[in-house]
């Protein structure tokens, strides 16, 4: 497989990491510390053509290939994965399921704002009761004749109070198992809908998660995406690109992580010489770049696969955990490497440890992904 960047993949990688070091990093701990949503920094993005990436010109968005998305992503999050989960999210699992399955009205009426980066969307699959076991659906979607009535709750919702558009899935016919799950279009100020608190959690402080309460919530009928019944599956063609966005992400955090490692490995003196003069530090070193190169190169061939309209399951679950493991395992040996500084949050390394920590858990835990790679290997 060829892995050649090209000019225009070269070019997109730095106007992301310009854009993260003059933009994401002033303000990043303050944002984490204060669990502050980036919104004027997701809007640039969105005006750069970030959010939008991978999507048609003629729908608003910039027509670049996957392999420039995931170099993107490793850009961002490199400096800060509340940011990148949003495009993530957006890119991915939203833009990419309506631009994929949407009808032409859709398109125009949702999936333009939304790859002009103008608003941003969420996807609605996770519930109190269904996380990894995701077929088991309680939200219900009745089939009312021209629209659907919503009930249930959505829970773990990235861009849930930000979004102003999401991609809910819910149960219609609960006697069908995963064929009896619909994909609906739902803006988010309908009547019905109600947001909760802000999660208040461990890493990606800065991104918008919430449970997302629907009672009595009106869905015409054309906003429904695909065959009745089309839900389910559209939720994991959806996820399966989505992967490939948060193997990327977890890509960035581990090297990001790694580049702080190195550079302080070479100021830090003990013992006489610099840190990075003893072995020990030097093997962590090497490790984290062996490790971290193998997860690139998960990420890259996943995402040709895609550019090539190869099937990309198996390939994008291997980098996800592939990735994330490498992201919880390098971002801790760099606080390690960093000492007590690495403990505090000026140097940045501890708040990379613990964004790294979710990147095992959402899009389909690590378990998970090694459910759908021995599924995929066995046949
Ligand atoms: N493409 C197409 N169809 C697929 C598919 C895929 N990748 N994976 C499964 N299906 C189909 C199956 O073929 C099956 O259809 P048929 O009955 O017609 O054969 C149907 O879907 C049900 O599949 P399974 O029997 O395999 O379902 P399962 O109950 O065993 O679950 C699972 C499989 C892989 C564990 C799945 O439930 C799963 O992926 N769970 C994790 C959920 C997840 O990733 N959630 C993420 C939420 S979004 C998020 O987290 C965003 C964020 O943080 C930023
Ligand atoms: P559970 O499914 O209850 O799993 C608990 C543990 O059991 C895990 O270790 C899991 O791997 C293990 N386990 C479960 N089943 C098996 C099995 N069959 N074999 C082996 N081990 C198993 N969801 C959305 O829909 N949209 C979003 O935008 C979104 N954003 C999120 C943002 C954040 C910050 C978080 C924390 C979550 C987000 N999620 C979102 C939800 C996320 O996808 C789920 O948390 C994840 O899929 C796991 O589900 P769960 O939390 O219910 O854990």
């Amino acid at each position: 497989m060829d892995f050649q960047l090209t000019e225009e993949h070269l070019m997109i990688q730095k106007a992301a990491r310009d854009f993260a070091v003059s933009e994401l990093l002033p303000g990043v701990i303050e944002r984490d510390e204060k669990q502050q949503y980036p919104a004027e920094q997701i809007k640039k993005l969105g005006e750069l053509g970030f959010l939008g990436m991978m999507v048609d010109p003629k729908y608003g968005g910039a027509g670049l290939d996957t392999v420039s998305y995931v170099l993107a992503m490793e850009e961002i999050s490199k400096i800060d994965a509340s940011t990148s989960v949003c495009m993530s999210v957006n890119n991915s699992l939203v833009c990419w399921g309506l631009e994929t399955f949407g009808t032409e009205e859709q398109k125009q009426q949702y999936l333009v704002p939304l790859a002009k980066g103008e608003i941003t969307g969420a996807f609605l699959l996770s519930e109190p009761e269904a996380g990894s076991d995701a077929t088991s659906q309680r939200t219900t979607a009745e089939d009312k004749g021209d629209y659907y009535l919503v009930n249930g709750t959505k829970n773990w919702i990235t861009n849930g109070n930000t979004a102003s558009v999401y991609l809910l899935i819910a149960q219609t016919h609960a006697d069908k198992g995963s064929k009896g799950i619909n994909a609906l279009i739902v803006e988010k100020n309908s009547p019905g809908i109600v947001v909760g608190a802000k999660e208040n959690k461990l890493g990606i402080r800065g991104s918008d998660t919430h449970s997302i309460m629907f009672q009595d919530v009106k869905v015409p009928k054309k906003n429904r995406i695909g065959e009745d019944g089309f839900g389910f599956k559209f939720a994991m063609k959806t996820l399966a690109g989505g992967r490939i966005g948060i193997a990327s992400q977890a890509l960035g955090i581990a090297s990001g992580a790694y580049e702080l490692a190195v550079k302080y490995a070479k100021q830090r003196k003990a013992f006489g010489k610099e840190i990075s003069q003893h072995q020990a530090i030097q093997f962590k070193l090497a490790d984290m770049a062996t490790r971290i190169e193998a997860s690139r190169l998960l990420c890259l061939k996943a995402a040709r696969e895609k550019d090539q309209h190869l099937d990309y399951t198996l390939s994008g679950s291997m980098a996800k955990v592939f990735a994330s493991e490498t992201a919880m395992w390098v971002t801790t040996e760099a606080v390690q490497v960093h000492g007590g500084y690495g403990y505090v949050k000026e140097y940045h390394v501890e708040r990379l440890m613990r964004d790294a920590k979710i990147t095992q858990i959402y899009e389909g835990t690590s378990e998970v992904q090694r459910i759908v790679i021995g599924r995929a290997i066995l046949g």
